[in-house]
Formats: C-alpha cells, sequence, structure tokens
C-alpha cells in the first residue's frame, strides 16, 4: 500500500499539472477554455450531471490521464469501537448532529484527558464526560460555555469550559502533552492552529475532523508539511471552496431559482459589459433571493444600481437574458470540469495535515467516521504519538 507521503506527492503532481482546470474560475471566462475539449459543448449541461460514471469516465480519461482514479478514492470507515452514547444527552440536537458526534465518539476513544477544541455547547465532550473521561472545551462564544457549564451541572459531569479565542497566543496554554486533543468541525485555520499547537506540546493524539478549509486569515493557504511547501499549489479562498461544493440537491424550486439567479447574474454581465465598453467580469453583490422570483430587468436595475451604473433607457432585455442563459450553460460545462478535482482537492488538504503529523513523529491514520449522509465533511485524521 502507498505511504500517505506517496499519496502525497502523487496527487500534488497531478493537481499541478491539471492546476488550469481547477484554478480557473468560470464566471470570468466569455470563451470555452480547453480546445482539446471541445467535445464536450456538444452536451448539455443537465446531459453532462446526468451521466453515469461510465460515461463520465469516457469524457474525462482521454484528456486528463489518472484524474478518474483519483475522483474514485474512497477513505476506509473508522470501526465504531466505543461504546453507544446515552440518549438522552442528544436533547436538544439536530439528528444528523447527533449521529455525526455519536460516530465521532464511537470511532474516537480517549487514551487521555480530553481537550474539544472549538467545542461550542461541547455536545462531543459531553459524551465522552458521561463516559467517564475529563474533558476541558474551548471555546470562543460566552454563552455556548455558559449552556455547556448548565448541562455539565445538570448531569453532574466533570465538563470544563474555557472561553477563550483559539488563534490568540493566549490560547497555546491549554494545549498540553498528556490529552487527547479533538476537534470536530472546527473550520480552516482553528483546526491548523491545534494541529500546530499540539505538534509543539507533544500532545499524546489528536483526532480532527476538518471542515470549511477557505476559511483562513492569509491571502493563499499555507502547507501545514514541508512536504505541501514543496509542492503549494497557491491556494486562494475560492480555490479552497471547491471541495465543499457538494453537488447542490433541496428540491426543485430551489434548483430552478439558483439556475434564474445565475442566468441573470450572466444576462447583467453581458449587458455591463456592453454598456461600459469593458470585456471584463464585474463581481455584484449577494442579492435578496426575492430578486429571482421577479423579472431579469428587475434584477438588472437592482445590480446597476449597486455598481453605479447608468442604464439607457429602451434596454432590450430578453436580448440580454438570452446571452446570460446562453454563457450559463458554458458556465455550467465548465463548472463539470472543476468539479472532477472536488474530491481530489479535499484528499490533498487532508493529506497536507496527515504528513505534518506524521513528520512530528505521529501515526496517523485517515478514513471516515461517519456517513456522507450525516455531514459531507466526514474524513477524521487520527494520530498518535508513536507508541502505538
Ligand atoms: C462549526 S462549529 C463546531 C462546534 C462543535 N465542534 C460541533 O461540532 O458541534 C465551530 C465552533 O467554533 C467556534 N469558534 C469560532 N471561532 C473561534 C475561535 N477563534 N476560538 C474558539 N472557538 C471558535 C464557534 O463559536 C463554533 O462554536
Amino acid at each position: 500500500m502507498q505511504s500517505h507521503l506517496d499519496q502525497f506527492h502523487a496527487l500534488s503532481e497531478l493537481l499541478s499539472r491539471y492546476k488550469g482546470d481547477w484554478q480557473l474560475m468560470p464566471f470570468t471566462q466569455a470563451t470555452w477554455p480547453w480546445p482539446e475539449m471541445a467535445g464536450l459543448e456538444a452536451f448539455s449541461a443537465d446531459e453532462l450531471d446526468g451521466l453515469d460514471l461510465d460515461g463520465q469516465r469516457a469524457l474525462i480519461e482521454p484528456y486528463r490521464p489518472g484524474l478518474f482514479a483519483w475522483m474514485q478514492t474512497e477513505l476506509g470507515a473508522f470501526a465504531a469501537e466505543g461504546p453507544e452514547p446515552l440518549a438522552r444527552l442528544s436533547v436538544g440536537m439536530k439528528g444528523r448532529k447527533w449521529q455525526q458526534i455519536t460516530d465521532f465518539s464511537q470511532a474516537v476513544r480517549p487514551v487521555a484527558s480530553v481537550l474539544e477544541w472549538c467545542a461550542g455547547k461541547g455536545h462531543l465532550g459531553r459524551v465522552y464526560a458521561s463516559q467517564g473521561h475529563a474533558v476541558k472545551a474551548l471555546e470562543l462564544q460566552a454563552d455556548l460555555c455558559e449552556q455547556g457549564r448548565e448541562q455539565a451541572r445538570h448531569w453532574q459531569l466533570d465538563h470544563q469550559f474555557v472561553c477563550a479565542d483559539a488563534l490568540s497566543a493566549d490560547a497555546a496554554q491549554y494545549v498540553r502533552q498528556d490529552q487527547h486533543a479533538m476537534a470536530l468541525h472546527a473550520c480552516g485555520d482553528l483546526h491548523s492552529r491545534l494541529l500546530q499547537l499540539a505538534v509543539k506540546a507533544g500532545t499524546e493524539a489528536v483526532s480532527i475532523s476538518p471542515c470549511c478549509y477557505h476559511l483562513i486569515a492569509t491571502e493563499y493557504y499555507q502547507p501545514l508539511s514541508s512536504a505541501g511547501r514543496q509542492w503549494d499549489l497557491t491556494l486562494t479562498p475560492f480555490d479552497l471552496r471547491l471541495p465543499l461544493q457538494e453537488l447542490v440537491t433541496g428540491g426543485e424550486r430551489a434548483s430552478r431559482l439558483r439556475h434564474l439567479e445565475q442566468q441573470y447574474r450572466l444576462g447583467f454581465d453581458a449587458l455591463q459589459r456592453a454598456l461600459t465598453g469593458v470585456n471584463a467580469y464585474l463581481p455584484v453583490p449577494n442579492a435578496p433571493k426575492s430578486l429571482f422570483t421577479g423579472d431579469f430587468a428587475g434584477f438588472a436595475r437592482w445590480a446597476a444600481d449597486k455598481k453605479g451604473l447608468a442604464l439607457s433607457a429602451g434596454i432590450n432585455w430578453q436580448h440580454y437574458l438570452a446571452l446570460g442563459q446562453a454563457r450559463q450553460q458554458v458556465v455550467r460545462r465548465m463548472d463539470w470540469v472543476r468539479h472532477w478535482y472536488r474530491k481530489p482537492l479535499e484528499l490533498w488538504l487532508l493529506l497536507d495535515r496527515v504528513c505534518f503529523l506524521e513528520e512530528a513523529g505521529y501515526q496517523v491514520s485517515l478514513g471516515t467516521f461517519t456517513d456522507k449522509q450525516h455531514t459531507p465533511r466526514n474524513a477524521l485524521i487520527d494520530a498518535r504519538r508513536g507508541r502505538f
């Protein structure tokens, strides 16, 4: 079996080679950017979205050799080794959240007192505390800490809360060697910071499920591992959002409104290019959803107002809407290509964290802790100081 580092190098090489595919911003492109894949233009966006695996492979493999296999990579599932949490602790939690907590707590068994990083109300830590483990929760929001403390008093648990900013210098004091540090869905910089502090403190075990990779303070992603720095992909927050762009579901109405919004935005873009004579994409801020239940002219007037653009009389709205609809097909085809890289890019980000911990001497397992239906961010990195 390939080591994590070998996988990371192979994936880095592939992502570097095809950077022009996934770093492309479809909205800003006026024309189809891949002449070698001109054949894709024969498909409607709906046809591409509806392709089965064989159909996808036939369109991808000839142009981007090696990519399809990475798209199909599935992480193995961690075994559920721990006891079922007490059902009464689920009160006030949504079903999916409780399932995540249950599965995480069964997949990760504490080997020392628990530090839960960015704990919210401390749902996960409460499960461990109810099983006899000492738990400390670090959380920024005072009201969440107070609600967590209230629960700890109610259930008489050894569950302490520290109200602190995980990114502050002060937070370092809470990460110690004799702990099992955990973070369930702490965003971007927050879980990276835990990894850095844990490595520095030599923390016994670290188990995290990362999310929101794009929430970083820097302009570009700073790889954690030295292997990652060697292959720096210069990822921007826009690139880092790609792994989070799941195939959106949410019913026919939501999907219709999403498509309409894209058509209106692209129609407005065609209009503003014609009016200003500047052939460049002009970003328009988030718009109230109600604008997309009205007509295109209403949206375009709103957008023009936001951008300080004077609209001349007698604009042929139908013409610009038709341009927007045509461009939407192209944008959706480009998105279809970009989405090939969602999984490989997320795996790269996970492996950067894994390699960082391995470089620091940890033995690391990478897998899933829960089914995708409970959360799309279901990866778990589990690291133990190298004595196992
Ligand atoms: C997505 S929630 C996850 C909460 C919890 N781990 C869970 O799975 O239920 C992220 C948590 O991080 C907290 N947070 C955000 N920024 C923080 C910071 N700078 N320091 C500490 N906690 C922070 C938020 O208040 C929130 O409770």
